[in-house]
């Protein structure tokens, strides 16, 4: 380990978008996967900043965590951290969607009796944070991503992993009807972790500590390839 600990950057945990005061868009995303990632990695000797949407998880010992809500404040926060950060490991489900605007009072409810009573909220897209530090990386920087998927997993991951850039992506496959099994929650997962090109490697019903324990092995090594090709020959 060069006698110099390694930095490893991870986001974790939903975003959430304030429509008023008492309201927001969010997503099921529980944190857990980047959290048991965050204190493996830990225990294995690296540096964590763990940059955190809301969650229940108390936060890993020896890990700085850095809470958000927003994803413009998780942006905001990667693209300060980075820099200094060896790998990041992209696990936080980004809303895609914020609300245009943001009322400052609470939106009330027309009230008006026998109206059709549609409501219309406009979104806008969010940035794309992981795509935006990959594309700015110094060549000895590795960047892992994630795609949740409800179908065409390896596709989907596959296109996701050339779009951003990534050295490798962690692809987990979602069953609309089985809300608590699956990527959200502690329950075991099924999907495949990708490498740079494209190549995956499967596995199904996998607890996140082993799955978390996977990906670091796969951020070592991505790590051990970037340097030596960053290295200047002599
Ligand atoms: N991601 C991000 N910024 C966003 C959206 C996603 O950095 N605004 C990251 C996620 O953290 C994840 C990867 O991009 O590492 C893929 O996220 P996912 O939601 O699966 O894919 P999307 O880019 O949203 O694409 P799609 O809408 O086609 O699913």
């Amino acid at each position: 380990m060069d006698g110099v600990k390694r930095k490893l950057l991870i986001t974790a945990g939903p975003t959430r978008e304030p429509i008023d005061p008492v309201r927001f868009i969010s997503n099921y995303s529980t944190g857990t996967l980047g959290y048991v990632l965050a204190a493996l990695a830990r225990r294995r000797g690296y540096q964590v900043t763990l940059i955190s949407g809301p969650t229940e998880l108390p936060c890993p010992k020896g890990v700085t965590r850095v809470p958000v809500e927003t994803a413009a404040q998780m942006q905001a926060e990667v693209v300060r951290a980075f820099p200094r950060a060896d790998a990041l490991v992209m696990s936080a489900a980004v809303a895609d969607f914020r609300p245009l605007r943001v009322a400052n009072q609470k939106i009330r409810r027309s009230g008006v009796a026998g109206s059709l009573r549609l409501w219309q909220l406009e979104l806008v897209e969010n940035p794309d944070i992981v795509a935006e530090v990959a594309s700015r990386r110094k060549p000895s920087q590795a960047v892992i991503g994630f795609a949740l998927e409800t179908q065409g997993l390896l596709a989907n991951a596959r296109r996701k992993l050339k779009a951003k850039d990534l050295d490798a992506i962690v692809a987990t496959r979602y069953f609309p009807k089985r809300r608590g099994q699956g990527p959200f929650g502690a329950e075991p997962v099924e999907g495949a972790i990708l490498d740079r090109k494209g190549r995956a490697k499967t596995f199904r019903s996998l607890p996140k500590a082993q799955l978390a324990a996977r990906i670091l092995e796969r951020v070592d090594r991505v790590l051990a390839e970037r340097r030596s090709k960053s290295r200047p020959t002599r």
